[in-house]
């Protein structure tokens, strides 16, 4: 009895100390990630914005640091910032027409700058031609469209006198040397800047009513690097949700150790093969994109994705229970270029029809395989399976293993009926739709099939 005892004792223990081996910072009881995230895994699809002193020199956001230029160099971009035109009610208007929910905005980035008005820096919005606060205005306006807002904040700062000069750093030695980051470096204190970094969050997340998402860009552990204990990742991340209690944070802050260190994974300007997992758990994700090469307005780059890579992008990422954060990068007028227009009317042109296979949507259940061409997405609330066809078939498409399984099939832009054809008979489950031969007039058409 004794050892029975025992032995059970022994097995819960071990149970006990599997289920907690991962650590927590602990701000909330395990099980309300879910909930504060249901809003966020439900809408799917956001804008993103850089812009900033960077969109002057208008070829990148890292231009201080591919050029290598010192703050004397930058410093007429600050003197010359004048978005005389900047309209935060049409990029509101723009974001929500083209079917985005949610928006997230850049208040400062790594060369420094702050568009908004910080007690702790005078390198801000309000010192420049333009005199004011930027992001005050962007965040009244978003949330007067009803869209969700959020902030994207550098971690990295290469304007700030206490931020050491590392690999990603203008000034970073060209021999990357020892002796010559100590020379660089020397009288600079990474704890004045944590602390900065602190109060610029806290002002935030105080300053501006409730903010539905927090972005913090980004972290480099390793020599010449920086990480979580460079920017006090688990004291930020405490004072975050304090302030914020429904916030949802990206995983940027290097916390990859806690299974509460991060909200939603952010692979950025790449296609995941597979939905992503951490320590083997899928896991909340978001695929932040360009329309073309840069993230901050940049006049001559040319590759710009087309409307149909675009919406494959939104799909392909809601068909692996992803979202999409798409990027603009106004120019320093403070407009959205003719190019991020036409992109932004072609997504919302579509989105109109088609947003039923997006919002509320998911991967599909293992059971359906998209056939070649096609990319399934699944709302599981209404049952509804989803059929994006990239390449149009010549009048039918099989779907196989489908035939047991679908009530009623109709194309999305229109709900008119698709008819079809089982082939039991002849033993086999796939299900034969019968299409037109000419390809509907909408980017990629979709298939609505209400399951059984
Ligand atoms: C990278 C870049 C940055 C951009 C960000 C968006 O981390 O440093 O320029 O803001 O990705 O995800």
């Amino acid at each position: 009895m004794i050892k029975r005892y025992l032995l059970l004792s022994i097995a819960i223990l071990c149970c006990t100390s599997f289920a907690f081996s991962q650590k927590r910072i602990g701000y909330e009881k395990p099980g309300d990630q879910e909930k504060r995230l249901a809003w966020w895994t439900n809408d799917r699809f956001g804008m993103f914005i850089h812009w900033g002193l960077y969109a002057l020199p208008a070829r990148h956001e890292w231009v201080k640091k591919y050029e290598k230029l010192t703050n004397e160099d930058y410093q007429k971009y600050f003197e010359q910032f004048n978005p005389d035109l900047y309209n935060p009610k049409e990029w509101a208007k723009a974001a929500k027409a083209a079917g985005m929910k949610y928006a997230v905005i850049t208040t400062k980035h790594h060369e420094g700058f702050c568009m908004f008005d910080s007690k702790f820096t005078d390198y801000k919005a309000t010192n420049t031609p333009a005199k004011r606060d930027l992001i005050k205005e962007w965040v009244e306006a978003f949330r007067a469209e009803g869209l969700k807002v959020g902030f994207y904040y550098s971690l990295l700062d290469w304007h700030h006198p206490d931020f050491t000069v590392d690999k990603h750093h203008p000034q970073q030695p060209a021999n990357n040397s020892d002796t010559a980051y100590a020379r660089l470096n020397q009288g600079k204190d990474m704890s004045k800047y944590r602390e900065y970094l602190h109060n610029q969050v806290r002002e935030l997340l105080t300053n501006y009513g409730k903010i539905d998402i927090m972005w913090l860009d980004f972290s480099y552990p390793g020599k010449n690097g920086k990480g979580h204990d460079d920017w006090g990742s688990e004291e930020l991340m405490k004072m975050m949700h304090k302030l914020q209690p429904g916030i949802i944070v990206d995983n940027r802050l290097d916390l990859d150790d806690y299974e509460d260190g991060f909200d939603f994974v952010t692979p950025e300007q790449v296609v995941v093969s597979d939905w992503p997992t951490v320590n083997g758990k899928k896991v909340a994700w978001e695929t932040c994109q360009t329309f073309s090469g840069s993230w901050g307005y940049h006049r001559d780059e040319d590759s710009w994705k087309s409307p149909n890579q675009l919406l494959q992008l939104l799909i392909g990422s809601v068909s692996k229970g992803g979202n999409l954060l798409l990027n603009v990068g106004p120019t320093a007028r403070g407009l959205f270029d003719y190019r991020a227009k036409d992109a932004l009317g072609a997504m919302g042109e579509w989105m109109q029809l088609n947003s039923r296979s997006i919002y509320g949507c998911t991967q599909a259940p293992d059971e359906f395989k998209a056939p070649p061409g096609t990319m399934l997405t699944y709302n599981p609330a209404t049952r509804k399976l989803y059929v994006h066809v990239l390449v149009w078939p010549f009048g039918k498409l099989v779907l196989p293993g489908f035939n047991q399984k679908v009530k009623y099939v109709q194309f999305l832009h229109d709900n008119s009926e698709i008819k079809y054809l089982g082939r039991e008979n002849q033993g086999s489950n796939d299900l034969v739709l019968t299409l037109p031969v000419k390809k509907p007039l909408v980017e990629i058409p979709v298939i609505e099939l209400t399951l059984r």
